[in-house]
């Protein structure tokens, strides 16, 4: 017995030492983690349970026979996060760069599986020079039959990938369909070809980092939901992030227990200039009516004229869409309205109730926004919001103009409350260019045009530009003062709590994607 002991002691050594030792220290010499340390410094500590530690390839190619290492290049398992269950891989870059063989794709499928029949988040490490080139198509299917999986799992368990190394080629697709990716900055990278190749077909030269670094995926592209500065701060914000979330789309998100106190905050009232083309930062009326630091932004560096996160209220998780007036005026264009439609689905799908701040003049006119579709674009949020059948509130706080205002999570799309402050202004549009449309020809005949021009705008602002024609109508359901926002929330989202809709019969719907 005791040698078998020791045979598998040996086994089980070796396997912990990945492609060895020389490896694991030029992975250190990157100022990157190993595919265990990543594991453990995200799990509990000593919940892990590793799944497959001694699986090797079969490959008899090109000598392969007599390269083996335990694991495969991936350390699969399961364990917890604060408590909850999660399911995890990691690849290892010490064994052939974390290349995706037929075994090291079996490892993953397996640990997806059980994901989704248990009902648990799955976390993907990813560090990976992609698909085993001596394995050749059968490392394609590998990966495809991954793609299938997290299709599969999609709406159905949180899907969170780390990106902590390369990841290029068609490997970036698992990624690209988990729910949320999160990227560190200098030692990661994403590109479907790299730079060699994009110098060969298109003669530009540019390199890894600039073609697809956690900044340009974070910000341009908006691939990246989130950039992390290392390692560390990746697997922390991997477990703030599921914080907020739900294990499966089968449970709701947990509660945080949460004293509730006095809930008038005055601050509230400062925030919103009296001058309408004023900018103001609606993080501050985010901050002034959620619990204390509890916002956790998703894709903050991109299409910053919409804010998207989750954030809590008095405890509960809540996914916040909001305009943002400091950026471009808050107006929808294709990237915002792209960026606010994945998030609501996503809250949609994982039963997180939705909360929307609406401060927008309207949709980004112009060639550049016409040309790249944001009839199609904006279709995404509208349809977003209108599927949606979580409890859903809206806040005017200022302007609510035209079919941005339809869009934006309005009461005849299926939001559950809406409510107004008293100098929201909901209207086609504003009150300058609507009198210029309407009283062209008084203006153009008065010998004062200017004057004339002035008298209808205010004309039209005294009936249009206020939230009390749309509360006539019950479009608004009331109009709060802002000190009382956080109450009023906090009442609405208790009342909805057991909301329950019946949506048709259908396959599935068709999304303008
Ligand atoms: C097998 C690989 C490998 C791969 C790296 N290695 N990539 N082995 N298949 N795809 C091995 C190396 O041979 C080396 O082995 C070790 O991993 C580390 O690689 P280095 O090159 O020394 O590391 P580094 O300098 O950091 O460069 C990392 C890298 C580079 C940029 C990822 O290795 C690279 O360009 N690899 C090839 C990338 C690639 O073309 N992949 C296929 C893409 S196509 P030793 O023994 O020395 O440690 C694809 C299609 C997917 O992925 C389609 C899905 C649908």
């Amino acid at each position: 017995m005791s040698s078998k002991i020791k045979t598998l002691n040996e086994k089980m050594a070796l396997s912990k030492l990945g492609g060895g030792q020389k490896r694991i220290d030029k992975q250190h010499e990157k100022k990157k983690l190993t595919a265990r340390e990543r594991i453990l410094y995200l799990l509990d500590e000593g919940s892990f349970e590793e799944i497959g530690a001694l699986v090797t390839h079969r490959t008899k190619d090109f000598g392969m026979e007599n390269q083996k290492f335990y694991g495969d290049g991936v350390v699969t398992g399961y364990g917890t996060v604060d408590g909850r269950l999660v399911y995890v891989f990691a690849q290892d870059f010490t064994v052939f760069g974390g290349s995706l063989s037929e075994t090291h794709a079996e490892k993953i499928c397996k640990i997806m599986d059980m994901a989704v029949n248990v009902g648990a988040p799955i976390i993907g490490l990813n560090d990976s020079g992609g698909a085993r080139i001596q394995e050749g198509v059968r490392s394609l299917g590998g990966y495809a039959d991954i793609f299938y999986r997290n299709v599969q799992a999609s709406g159905v368990i949180p899907q969170i990938s780390a990106i902590m190394g390369p990841c290029a080629g068609g490997a970036v697709y698992s990624p690209a369909m988990t729910d949320f990716t999160i990227m560190v900055q200098d030692t990661s990278y994403m590109f479907v070809t790299g730079p060699n190749v994009v110098k060969t077909v298109t003669n530009e030269e540019v390199t890894s980092e600039e073609l697809g670094g956690a900044s340009v995926h974070s910000t341009k592209s908006g691939v990246a939901h989130k950039t992390s500065a290392n390692d560390v701060e990746c697997l922390e914000d991997v477990k703030k992030l599921l914080s907020y979330l739900p294990q499966s789309n089968r449970e709701k998100p947990e509660d945080i227990v949460f004293e509730l106190k006095d809930e008038i905050r005055e601050s509230l009232s400062e925030i919103v200039p009296d001058n309408p083309n004023k900018p103001y930062d609606m993080h501050s009326v985010i901050e002034g009516v959620i619990d204390t630091d509890s916002f956790y932004e998703i894709h903050k560096d991109h299409a910053e004229n919409i804010i998207v996160g989750f954030a809590r209220l008095g405890g509960k998780s809540i996914g916040i869409v909001a305009n943002q007036p400091m950026f471009l005026a808050g107006v929808l264009d294709v990237n915002s309205s792209k960026k606010a439609a994945r998030f609501v689905r996503f809250c949609d799908a994982f039963n997180i109730p939705l909360l929307v701040f609406e401060d927008v003049p309207g949709f980004l006119p112009g060639t550049d926004q016409e040309w790249n579709g944001i009839i199609v674009h904006g279709a995404k949020l509208l349809y977003a919001f209108s599927e949606a059948t979580v409890p859903r509130v809206t806040v005017i706080t200022r302007k609510a103009y035209g079919g941005a205002y339809d869009v934006m999570n309005s009461k005849h799309i299926g939001s559950d409350m809406n409510f107004a402050w008293p100098n929201a202004e909901i209207a086609v549009m504003g009150a300058k260019g609507a009198a210029e449309i309407i009283f062209k020809r008084e203006i153009t005949a008065a010998e004062d045009s200017e004057a004339k021009w002035k008298e209808k705008e205010a004309e039209y602002a005294e009936l249009f530009a206020n939230p009390y024609s749309a509360a006539e109508r019950g479009y608004i359901d009331e109009v709060i003062l802002p000190k009382n926002t956080r109450r009023k929330l906090i009442k609405a989202f208790s009342m909805l709590e057991n909301k329950d809709v019946n949506t048709p019969k259908r396959k599935h719907g068709n999304i303008p994607l």
